[in-house]
Parts: structure tokens; C-alpha cells; sequence
């Protein structure tokens, strides 16, 4: 079974319902199939590692690129760890906001999948996309059973990126509702 497929099964088999679609992986692969030599990968919110396989499915075969995914439960992250990842991808267990305020250099590709560095921090991780790197966010779609609260947080997030002057983005109606917001490079 491909890493994909055993990432999915993964997740059903062990009740983690909160995995990434098969249209948003496919356009995560796609983004990470565009990373420049010694690409920089970042996942918040690693889950069951279906995001971290589609990842990998667009970076493949090249060994060049790194993929770092953050999960705040161990017992999640060791499930992701089960595959038989690459060399270049890292689990590592941690707050993902804590991660971004200790983290150093800057990532060519971030997909943002979950509260802490998404609808919190938000900030800190834009703070860490290099120059013409990709930020994906998904679940953006909106839904009518949605809390006020949440809803009123989700538009935050819709805001920031599609409002943000240092980025170039759009929202898709493609998936579970994906924002791609790209770094604009310094001028001149
Ligand atoms: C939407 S799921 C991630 C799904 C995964 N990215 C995928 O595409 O299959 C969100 C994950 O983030 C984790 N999480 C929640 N808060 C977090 C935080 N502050 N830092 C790191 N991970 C967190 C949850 O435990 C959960 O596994």
C-alpha cells in the first residue's frame, strides 16, 4: 500500500476522523512538487499523517527537500510515526506555537492544520514563510452548523491571509475550502 493509502487506513482504523481530503492533499503534493532544491517543508498538526503522505507523494523521489510536522499529542504522532517515512521528514511532538517561537530560518511550504499557528499565532507562522514560499490553509468552507465563535475565528484567519500586504493569496472553493497565500519577495 502507498504511503497515502496506509495514512488513510490509518486514520479510519484508529478513529482519527480530522484527516485532510484526498483534493486537498492532491493540491498539497502538487505545491511541494514546486519546492526549489533544499525546499523547506513545515505541517502544524501532523494527525494521522495523511497531510505528511501527500506531502511526501509531491516530493518524492528527490531526497534533497525537508518536511518537519509538529503534533501536540504523542499518542497521534506516534500513530503518524508508524509509516515508513522518508529520511527527510521529522515528526516532532510539541505546541505548534511554542515550536514558532523557537523555530529559526524559514520554510518554503507551510500547511497550517490546526488552532495554534493557524487561528492563534497566525502571525508567527507568516513570520516564518520565506520569501515566494506557500501557505495552505483548508477547512475554510463555510458551514451553517458552524459556532458563532468559531465562525468569528475561521474569519480572522480569512482575513489575515487575504488581507495580509505581504502576501498574494486566494480562496478555493476546492476541498474542505483551501487559502493559498504566497510570500511576496522583497522589491527590486
Ligand atoms: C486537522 S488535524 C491535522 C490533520 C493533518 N494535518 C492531515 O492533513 O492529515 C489537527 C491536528 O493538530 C493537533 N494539534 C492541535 N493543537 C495543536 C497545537 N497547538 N500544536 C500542534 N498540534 C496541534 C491535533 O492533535 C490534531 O492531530
Amino acid at each position: 500500500m502507498n504511503l497515502i493509502d496506509a495514512a488513510y487506513a490509518r486514520a479510519e482504523a484508529n478513529g482519527f476522523g480530522l484527516s485532510c481530503e484526498p483534493p486537498v492533499g492532491r493540491l498539497l503534493a502538487t505545491l511541494a512538487a514546486a519546492l526549489p532544491p533544499g525546499g523547506r517543508v513545515l505541517e502544524l498538526g501532523t494527525g494521522a499523517g495523511v497531510g505528511t503522505a501527500w506531502l511526501v507523494s509531491g516530493l518524492l523521489p528527490r531526497a534533497d527537500a525537508t518536511l518537519l510536522s509538529v503534533e501536540l499529542d504523542p499518542a497521534t504522532s506516534a500513530l503518524a510515526a508508524e509509516a515508513g517515512w522518508p529520511d527527510f521528514v521529522e515528526l516532532r511532538v510539541g505546541d505548534a506555537l511554542e515550536f514558532l517561537a523557537a523555530a529559526e530560518g524559514g520554510y518554503d511550504l507551510i500547511f497550517a492544520d490546526c488552532a495554534g499557528g493557524k487561528v492563534e499565532g497566525l502571525e508567527h507562522t507568516l513570520a516564518r514563510l520565506n520569501p515566494r514560499g506557500t501557505i495552505v490553509v483548508d477547512d475554510m468552507r463555510e458551514a451553517d452548523d458552524w459556532p458563532d465563535d468559531f465562525r468569528a475565528r475561521q474569519q480572522g484567519v480569512r482575513r489575515t491571509l487575504l488581507e495580509h500586504p505581504d502576501l498574494v493569496s486566494v480562496e478555493l472553493d476546492h476541498g474542505s475550502g483551501v487559502i493559498i497565500g504566497v510570500r511576496r519577495p522583497p522589491a527590486g
